[in-house]
């Protein structure tokens, strides 16, 4: 008999609580955080199914959903072809102790797409990559000092807090998204001893020329690495990421989230001299190369050199975008930022865990003060689901 059979009264949230801290092991999925601590209670927690643009709860609910696993899937939740890659990749074996071809294969198409690829190391996840990179940027200057603009996983050296001693991200300096003066007053500041310049490129908006330029430029002048984290942003903005719609080229880059359409890997990526590093400074975990998450980016970035899958996301985000707006004409909120990783802004907090609490119950899930991601499975029925449930939702308020 198994632990569920001895509370089958009580609700998959309830149960979640008493044995997962919280209640979800990604933050970002506990029902508090995704629908406000008030409406948390009553709302879905647990889902059975998820294909496409939907997601069939435990209580048999489906939902349309426009967050997709923060920005992990583009292509739609149980994509077939990547499905199919995945299990012929497992059937022969998802580990061993070699090295499996398929690892190699796939670096050679991520060198082939993203314009500072020259090497590439697979990891399991953004917060391992981003780590990588700025240890190869420490061990590649012999230098310490970090600026940092953005959000780049739980691991110590970017997230002060609880747990976290100071030394651990004493050397790091944290400074505002597209701030041209306090890049340069940090850069200054950390004269020779700078090591790195790690930034998102995109926050709500992509980042000015001038501030990406910036970095570059007072990389280049002190030989310091110029890092940009690429999680969200690759594989769904432009295939190479902002480095390519920009055309400026860090030295390194991080990947995840779409690369593999939900299957967990991520790499860090970038310039032979730098990457090189990574035989000396350690860097390794023990499934970096199982086949599963390998064969599922293969099959994605195949799908991006075939069909231009950013345009579509761009052009479905558009349109995600029209009938969010419409739905919310008479509201103080409105659908803002790049239709590929948009958000909804104005209105107060409470007001917007309101509406997002409300929406879900009308059937569309969308993430309250954080990014909905367009996927190639939104279609005409589900971007009316969401039109519908929006307007509900905004004259409830
Ligand atoms: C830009 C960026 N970097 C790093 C991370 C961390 O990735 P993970 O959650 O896979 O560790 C995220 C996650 O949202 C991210 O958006």
């Amino acid at each position: 008999m198994s632990a569920s059979d001895h509370v089958p009264e009580r609700s998959w949230s309830a149960r979640a609580l008493a044995v997962i801290p919280g209640g979800a092991s990604t933050g970002s999925k506990r029902a508090d955080v995704l629908y406000g601590a008030e409406a948390a209670a009553v709302l879905p927690t647990h889902m059975t199914r998820a294909w496409g643009c939907r997601i069939e709860t435990v209580d048999g609910r489906e939902l349309v959903d426009c967050t997709m696993a923060l920005g992990a899937v583009a292509f739609g939740y149980a994509d077939k072809q990547v499905n199919a890659a995945v299990i012929d990749a497992i059937s022969l074996g998802n580990v061993a102790a070699l090295s499996p071809r398929l690892e190699v294969e796939v670096a050679e198409q991520i060198v082939d797409v993203v314009p500072c690829a020259e090497q590439v190391r697979f990891l399991k996840s953004g917060a391992e990559a981003t780590a990588a990179a700025v240890k190869l940027a420490r061990a590649a200057t012999g230098r310490s000092t970090v600026i940092a603009s953005g959000y780049f996983g739980w691991h110590d050296w970017s997230n002060p807090g609880v747990g976290v001693p100071a030394g651990a991200h004493a050397d790091v300096v944290h400074v505002p998204f597209d701030d041209v003066v306090s890049l340069r007053n940090a850069v200054q500041r950390a004269g020779s001893d700078l090591a790195a310049i790690i930034v998102e490129p995109l926050v709500h908006q992509v980042a000015s020329r001038a501030w990406l330029q910036l970095a570059r430029d007072a990389c280049d002048a002190v030989g310091a690495v110029l890092v940009f984290d690429e999680i969200k942003t690759a594989f769904r903005i432009c295939t190479g990421g902002v480095q390519e719609l920009l055309g400026i080229t860090p030295d390194l880059t991080t990947l995840g989230k779409a690369m593999a359409n939900g299957f967990p890997i991520a790499a860090v990526v970038g310039k032979r001299d730098i990457m090189d590093v990574a035989r000396t400074a350690w860097i390794s975990s023990t499934l970096a190369s199982e086949t599963a998450a390998l064969a599922a980016a293969q099959a994605v970035i195949h799908r991006h050199s075939q069909v231009d899958v950013c345009a579509s996301l761009a052009r479905t985000g558009n349109l995600m975008q029209q009938v969010v707006a419409e739905a919310l004409a008479h509201t103080a909120f409105r659908p803002d930022g790049p239709p590929v990783m948009w958000r909804i802004t104005g209105g107060d907090g409470a007001q917007l865990d309101r509406l997002v609490a409300a929406a879900a119950l009308e059937g569309v899930l969308l993430k309250r003060g954080a990014y909905q991601f367009p996927s190639l499975a939104h279609d005409a029925p589900s971007l009316e689901t969401i039109h519908h449930a929006v307007a509900r939702a905004a004259e409830e308020l």
